[in-house]
């Protein structure tokens, strides 16, 4: 008869994702302090730092030399033709890509030594600020990219930025793709994990979605016309952080303050610091 001498069932070890404390509002740089100058440049990333940004937002595209390249877009247009950027080289794109087009943008707030500005690769990025920034990356298209995921975590561990004791985390790490943040979840699973949604009209997650979520994830962003008071408490009741994109001006920021968000994305990091100040200020009195 089978079954006669059971052995004992070895628990399955469960990993846990990070959470991160609710109290903190974050101000996360899209694209650097982009209102001010061409976003995705080492520009707009100094200036957002400057300014007081908790976080600069890195998009991620990879190049056919394996390259982590910040920039929104998956095609890129040089010779009057579009490329996608998975057939290019980096040194073609720095090559053929008309740096005009990344100057036309406003300059006023350019710092001098950033005037000629152009497309960088991550590790530029972390070369030039090192452990002194935070880091609020998205994994764009993975799909198109296959090992984009390893790559990243690869420059994360070289330069030492997980893992580490700060009072926020170096890095978070967000994506569109569920499949790609379970592929970093697997390999680093205390980087904080968000995961993003456009939602049509109010948002919501089924309360099954919200479990399978906080398997890994450590909150979401989600287009800020959709987030409504129950959707954050209802995020919250899962230990998930609620991050709305993107807020450029002060009525939303202070809105969405007051539905209990946990920070946002804003192309304008010296109006949100003002206004979270503001808050501060009017909370203490
Ligand atoms: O990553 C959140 C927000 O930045 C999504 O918008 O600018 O990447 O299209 P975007
Ligand atoms: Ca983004």
């Amino acid at each position: 008869m089978y079954g006669c001498s059971q052995q004992p069932i070895e628990p399955v070890e469960t990993i846990e994702r990070t959470t991160l404390p609710e109290k903190d509002f974050l101000i996360i740089a899209h694209r650097g302090a982009s209102a001010y100058t061409t976003g995705h440049t080492l520009a707009a990333y100094e200036l957002a730092v400057n300014m007081g940004a908790d976080y600069i937002e890195i998009d991620l595209q990879m190049t056919k030399d394996g390259k982590l390249i910040a920039l929104h877009d998956s095609v890129i247009t040089f010779h009057n033709a579009k490329q996608a950027v998975a057939d290019v080289t980096f040194d073609d794109i720095l090559l053929h890509y008309p740096r005009k087009d990344l100057n036309q943008n406003n300059l006023n707030y350019t710092l001098p030594s950033f005037e000629d500005l152009r497309i960088v690769h991550l590790e530029e990025i972390l070369l030039h600020f090192g452990n002194n920034v935070n880091y609020y990356i998205e994994i764009k298209s993975p799909k198109v990219y296959p090992g984009i995921e390893e790559e990243l975590v690869k420059q994360l561990r070289k330069y030492e930025l997980l893992n580490r004791d700060d009072v926020i985390p170096k890095v978070i790490i967000q994506s569109f793709n569920t499949d790609s943040l379970k592929e970093i979840f697997a390999m680093e699973p205390s980087i904080p994990l968000i995961k993003l949604y456009t939602f049509d009209k109010e948002a919501q997650l089924s309360k099954k979605e919200l479990q399978k979520l906080s398997q890994f994830a450590s909150g979401v962003g989600v287009n800020s016309l959709s987030v409504s008071r129950e959707f954050v408490e209802s995020m919250h009741s899962e230990d998930l952080l609620v991050h709305p994109f993107t807020v450029n001006d002060e009525e939303t920021i202070r809105t969405l303050m007051n539905l209990g968000v946990n920070g946002i994305f804003t192309d304008r990091p010296d109006l949100a610091l003002q206004v979270r100040t503001e808050k501060k200020r009017l909370g203490n009195q």
